[in-house]
């Protein structure tokens, strides 16, 4: 493989397609990421700051080694994150659990009530990474799930099977067709997260759903499709799961961030790996997209013509969904161009982020006083 070569993560319409209207400077509600990996021990301190410094709150996903599966696990977990948090106090993590074949209602039930957890999250067993402890079948659930109706406290589902017979790119749909759609109608009016969706099946099962169902919708899968994966070799960086699919599901999912429809919202999946693990024999999947989120969703919207709807989809509706208020803050994002670093350290980490050395046409100012919205 070429090494020289620069990486393909823009498409040739992309890079045509700019918005001479667009403003050079906009001001938004500080965003909230809905969906990101912050990891544990030397990597946490850098990518929480990473992550606060672009959001007001986060979705902290349980899956670490050993998972996060009980509303004490979470509480101590959130205190690690708070320690890390260096002058960005004004962050909050938003706390889950992770669910197994044994989570006891009644802690769940506690945590949730007590405000230690937020929300709960649904990996089938094997499906990505630290799974291997996730739900071997959804049935073993139905009590938990009764519960979390009754509570109106939010499922977070990784929507795809593990089963091996099931081709890669087939999972998310596989996973709609047998297992979301029953539980849908087994629990309808439990507030489900169909979580990073990457499929048009997946956005148009959750438009049909009720208001009760809502997606996250990752940068990279708004930015690239499945070629960028094999663009001049084997490229490591551009591996996440669920999987990237075909362009014509990156245009739905497109389509689906900007319509304003409030039950799509910002999550990033930001999932970084030292780059041994990515760069090996057997890479881990995952993308870090943490320090260039809003930047790249700038982009999107504004290659749709759509910046007028970044804010609702960045700062209201995954807050409306979760029943949590808005933030308070304002962010501000400029049309300069800039080359994203090579790689972000993080503790003894070397972590490559989303778009390393590549070009782009936003860059991220940090907060703001409230100055008049563009
Ligand atoms: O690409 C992914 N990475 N997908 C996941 O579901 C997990 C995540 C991780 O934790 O690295
Ligand atoms: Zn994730």
């Amino acid at each position: 493989m070429n090494r020289e070569r620069p990486s393909s993560d823009t498409l040739p319409d992309q890079r045509a397609r700019e918005n001479a209207d667009s403003p050079r400077r906009l001001v938004l509600r500080r965003p909230d990421d809905f969906h990101v990996h912050l990891r544990d021990g030397l990597m946490l301190n850098a990518l929480v700051n990473a992550t606060a410094r672009q959001f007001g709150r986060a979705i902290v996903m349980p899956n670490l080694d050993p998972p996060v599966t009980t509303a004490a696990g979470a509480e101590a977990y959130r205190s690690r994150i708070l320690a890390a948090l260096g002058e960005q106090d004004d962050f909050k993590p938003l706390m889950t659990v992770y669910l197994t074949d044994n989570t006891k209602t009644p802690d769940l039930e506690a945590g949730f009530k007590a405000g230690v957890l937020t929300a709960a999250k649904f990996y089938p067993a094997h499906a990505t990474t630290n799974s291997a402890l996730g739900v071997t079948d959804l049935r073993n659930l139905y009590g938990v799930f009764n519960a979390m109706e009754r509570l109106k406290m939010p499922l977070l589902v990784h929507g795809e099977v593990s089963d091996p017979d099931v081709d890669v790119f087939d999972r998310e749909k596989a996973f709609i067709d047998r297992y979301l759609a029953k539980l849908v109608n087994a629990f309808p009016a439990l507030k489900i997260v169909l979580e990073h969706i990457t499929t048009e099946e997946a956005v148009d099962f959750v438009v049909a759903a009720g208001p009760n169902v809502g997606a996250t919708i990752t940068p990279h899968h708004l930015s690239i499709n499945r070629n960028s994966m094999f663009h001049g070799g084997l490229r490591p960086h551009f591996y996440c799961l669920p999987i990237l699919k075909r362009e014509h599901h990156r245009l739905a999912l497109r389509r689906a961030a900007t319509s304003g429809n409030p039950k799509f919202f910002l999550g990033t999946d930001s999932a970084p790996h030292d780059i041994s693990t990515k760069q090996n024999g057997c890479a881990c999947a995952g993308i870090f997209n943490a320090d260039v989120a809003m930047q790249v969703y700038a982009q999107v919207f504004e290659e749709e013509a759509s910046l007028d709807r970044l804010e609702t989809f960045a700062a209201e509706h995954g807050a409306r969904f979760y029943g949590l208020p808005l933030n308070q803050g304002r962010i501000a994002l400029e049309k300069t161009g800039s080359i994203v670093s090579a790689e972000f350290p993080a503790g003894k980490s070397r972590i490559v982020p989303f778009k390393a050395g590549s070009a782009i046409s936003w860059s991220f100012v940090g907060k703001v006083a409230d100055e008049h919205h563009s």
